[in-house]
């Protein structure tokens, strides 16, 4: 069963969409099952200032990603860094054990594009790993 802020959050997704002048692009995959998410962040000043999400997937990992992007909003990139899937679950109330890894792939993302937007320019536009 899921928590009321799962269900609020896949009902109304905060942040969807795609953000056409991103400074970077995460993306994440579950091997799992196969769902996906892409995350656009717009950073100034080493602070994500903008964030957008599109994701392919269950409630969990769509409810997932719209609180990741509430998360994250407003951060420095070390404070953003440190957020784990855990955390995502828990500020969500939780998720039922076999939905824990739905969490991933939001966490998961967020790393991937933090990881491109310190690794440069030529790997900032959402190329894979
Ligand atoms: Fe695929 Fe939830 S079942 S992310």
């Amino acid at each position: 069963m899921y928590s009321s802020k799962v269900i609020d959050h896949f009902n109304n997704p905060r942040n969807g969409g795609e953000m056409a002048d991103a400074d970077v692009v995460g993306e994440a995959g579950s091997f799992k099952c196969g769902d996906t998410m892409k995350i656009f962040l717009k950073i100034e000043q080493e602070r994500i200032v903008d964030v957008k999400f599109q994701t392919f997937g269950c409630a969990a990992a769509i409810a997932s990603s719209s609180m990741l992007t509430e998360m994250v909003k407003g951060k420095k990139i070390g404070q953003a860094r440190r957020i784990t899937n855990e955390q995502v679950a828990e500020e969500l109330g939780g998720l039922p054990p076999l939905k824990m890894h739905c969490s991933n792939l939001a966490a998961d993302a967020l790393q991937d594009a933090l990881d491109k937007y310190s690794d440069g320019p030529a790997r900032k536009q959402g190329r894979a790993k």
